[in-house]
């Protein structure tokens, strides 16, 4: 196991109740600015790379309008987040005893009108996703841009959580969740926390 450290500021015990209790969590200023800097950065030189999300294996699917770029190592700063990522399991490991085994991530730009709809990432629990973590790396957000996680927790009350900058949300794979139709371009990271390795 590597040996990557976890941002001080986390709260692991209020993230792993929040977890426990309600099957998501939030992390607000959950790095250093200058770290999210680098991070905005890396990813908004890429944008031209990105794909779109809703065409796979030449099909083309009507359930979202977001584009994306899969995580490697020559994206050495997302990287970074993918480690953290990681040093984060190995905690849920030890409290949850889920069993992770690796990080797989990707950038997505949701530009003006596009959105993602009800949808779960890991339905019949069949792919080894079993966290879900989706880092905002916009500048700022405004409450009128929607763009919001509508996201049913585990007692099944409907949450909505804002994009706000700096944030990340983790919630169960498992549950229902949506990405409100974005009136502004919408950056972000999201993982998946792994419990088998990746077949792809
Ligand atoms: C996803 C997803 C949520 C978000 O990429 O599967 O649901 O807030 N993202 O971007
Ligand atoms: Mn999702």
């Amino acid at each position: 196991m590597q040996t990557h450290s976890l941002p001080p500021s986390w709260n692991l015990a209020q993230i792993f109740n929040d977890l426990d209790q309600s099957g998501y969590a939030l992390i607000d200023d959950a790095y250093p600015q200058d770290y999210v800097q680098a991070l905005v950065a890396e990813c908004t030189a890429h944008l031209n790379e990105f794909r779109n999300a809703a065409i796979q294996n030449g099909v083309v699917s009507q359930i979202r309008s977001d584009h994306i770029l899969w995580l490697d190592s020559s994206l050495p700063v997302a990287e970074q987040h993918t480690q953290t990522l990681m040093a984060l399991a190995e905690q849920l490991n030890r409290a949850f005893f889920l069993g992770i085994k690796e990080v797989e991530a990707h950038f997505a730009c949701y530009n003006a009108g596009e959105f993602y709809a009800l949808h779960r990432d890991n339905p019949q629990g069949k792919n080894g996703r079993m966290i879900s973590c989706v880092f905002y790396l916009h500048e700022q957000w405004q409450a009128d841009w929607g763009g919001e996680l509508r996201l049913q927790d585990k007692q099944g009350e409907w949450q909505i959580i804002a994009p706000q900058p700096n944030r990340m949300t983790l919630f169960q794979s498992d549950l229902l969740h949506e990405v409100l139709l974005s009136k502004q371009q919408r950056l972000s990271i999201t993982a998946w926390l792994r419990s088998d390795p990746q077949l792809w």
